[in-house]
This record gives C-alpha cells, sequence and structure tokens, in this order.
C-alpha cells in the first residue's frame, strides 16, 4: 500500500487542460501539484520522496514511476467484449456470477477495469456496477480512464466503461455498510496468494495494490448482501477456494484461473 507522499505533475508540455486535471487529481487525493519543468519522473520521485507520481499527461492521469507506467487501457476488456458480441462466445466470469441485462454487481476489487467492463456490458443500461478500488492512485487513475477514454471508438464498450461507478474504499468496510441482498452478484478478484509469473519484479507501482488475502468476514458479508452468487477469481490450483467455502467451480477447460462460485439463492 502507499505509504508517501502524493505527488501530482503533468507531461513535459502541458496543456491548460493538463494543468486543470492534474489540480482534480491533487485535491481528489490530497495531494500536492509541482511543476514538471524538464524533470524527469525519476527526478521528481527523489526530490519528493514519492516512489510513485501521479501525471496528468496525454488526455488522462497515469502512474508513473522510474521504470515503470499504470495507466487505463480498455483493450483487454474490448477484445473480450467483441468474443461476445461477434462470435457469441461465452465469457467465463459472466457464466460464473450469471448476471443478465438489468440486474447489478459490486465488483470489489476494480483493478485495472477489465472485468467490471466486462460485467458492466454484461448488465447493460438498465444495469449497475458499483467497483470499489483500496488504493485511492489506482481508483482516480483506472476510474478517470474510465470516464473519459474514447474506449477504441466502439459504442458498446465505451458505454459499458461509463457506466461503471468507482468507489475508493476497501470491501472489508464497505461490504459492512451494505443492506442485505443489495446487489445481485458480489466478486472478488484479490491479489494471488501465490502470483502465477514469478519473473514479474514486484516494483512501486505494483506494490500501490492492496494484497491482502480476501478474509473469512468479507466472505460473509458478501453472502448477506448478493441476491444471488458470490465469485471468486483465483489460480485453478488455489488452497483459498477451499479455505473461503468456494465448492463449485467455471472456467475454461484449459486456463490458469478458475472463478469459485457460492450460491446464495438456493
Ligand atoms: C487482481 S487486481 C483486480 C483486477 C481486475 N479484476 C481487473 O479486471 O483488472 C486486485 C485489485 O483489487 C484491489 N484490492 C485488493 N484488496 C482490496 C480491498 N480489500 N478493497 C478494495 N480493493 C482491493 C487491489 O488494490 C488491486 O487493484
Amino acid at each position: 500500500m502507499q505509504n508517501f507522499p502524493i505527488i501530482v505533475t503533468t507531461g513535459r508540455k502541458p496543456t491548460e487542460a493538463d494543468h486543470a486535471r492534474a489540480e482534480y487529481a491533487a485535491e481528489t487525493l490530497g495531494g500536492r501539484v509541482v511543476p514538471r519543468r524538464s524533470d524527469s519522473v525519476a527526478a521528481i520521485s527523489e526530490k519528493y520522496g514519492a516512489p510513485v507520481i501521479v501525471v496528468a499527461r496525454d488526455d488522462t492521469i497515469v502512474l508513473e514511476e522510474a521504470n515503470d507506467t499504470m495507466f487505463f487501457h480498455p483493450s483487454m476488456a474490448h477484445v473480450r467484449l467483441k468474443n461476445i458480441r461477434l462470435h457469441g462466445a461465452a465469457d467465463h466470469l459472466i457464466t460464473a456470477l450469471d448476471i443478465k441485462p438489468g440486474q447489478s454487481v459490486l465488483d470489489c476489487t476494480l483493478g485495472l477495469g477489465a472485468d467490471a467492463i466486462v460485467e458492466s456490458y454484461a448488465v447493460g443500461e438498465k444495469g449497475q456496477v458499483v467497483a470499489l478500488e483500496a488504493s485511492p492512485l489506482i481508483a482516480i487513475a483506472i476510474g478517470y480512464g474510465l470516464a473519459h477514454h474514447n474506449g477504441e471508438n466502439n459504442y458498446d464498450t465505451v458505454s459499458a466503461m461509463r457506466r461503471v461507478q468507482v468507489v475508493n474504499a476497501d470491501y472489508r468496510d464497505y461490504l459492512k455498510s451494505l443492506p442485505d441482498k443489495s446487489f445481485d452478484a458480489v466478486y472478488f478478484d484479490p491479489m494471488f496468494r501465490h502470483p502465477m509469473e514469478k519473473s514479474v519484479a514486484l516494483s512501486p507501482l505494483r506494490e500501490l495494490a492492496e494484497g491482502s488475502p480476501l478474509d473469512e468476514d468479507s466472505v460473509k458479508e458478501a453472502c448477506r448482501v448478493a441476491r444471488h452468487r458470490v465469485v471468486m477469481k483465483e489460480a485453478w490450483y488455489s488452497k483459498e477456494f477451499a479455505r473461503l467455502g468456494f465448492t463449485e467451480f467455471s472456467g475454461g477447460k484449459w486456463s490458469k484461473v478458475r472463478y469459485g462460485i457460492i450460491r446464495v439463492d438456493k
């Protein structure tokens, strides 16, 4: 999690819009805007003791560190939506959640937003997707992208993106605040307990993500909040499914990930 000052800047040749977006980000995050001039991100990081810098540039909000960048891009979701639309292919997440147009989903782990966009497409214009993200930096970068990116100029992708309601909150608190049976489905995609790609180096950007394991109490709360199903994504071999009471599964035959399902309407 982030335990350093929040520093916001612009690109090297900022427009008026970049300045305005930087102010918006600083105000939302309780951070400080510093001038970019010709400084590198590494130099700004060192000067202010902030390993990750929030940068307003290229019509969006990007998180940058010396050697890595995190920004919203709808490409993964776009490919999944195309498969559903053009080839009628079932999306394993939608099958697991068993959601239909007009229904509602609480996505407890927004991350880069791909799953939330696919859920939003599945529930359609009359449905609702609320997506929670514990990291304020990830929430603003991905939330801004969902609200403003042109989504490959595709109407279905863009409208699905725009309907995702991002909330910067920890699901351990947020779930407790919700009434019984207030969403059709509740979804968790926590950071894998044992990452599959051991070669991925831990960087300050990756460390922004909340990495605590899903807890039994939150699963219990999710079962109270859901009318229909609670779903968790994990590695196919994960012991988390058994530990947390997910006994039914869905997912591709050859896929490295599985969706564990708890039916609460049985
Ligand atoms: C594996 S990613 C989710 C990926 C996402 N499903 C997607 O399609 O991009 C997990 C995300 O959930 C967030 N997260 C983890 N624990 C959380 C919690 N207790 N409350 C809210 N967000 C949490 C992490 O910060 C991280 O951004």
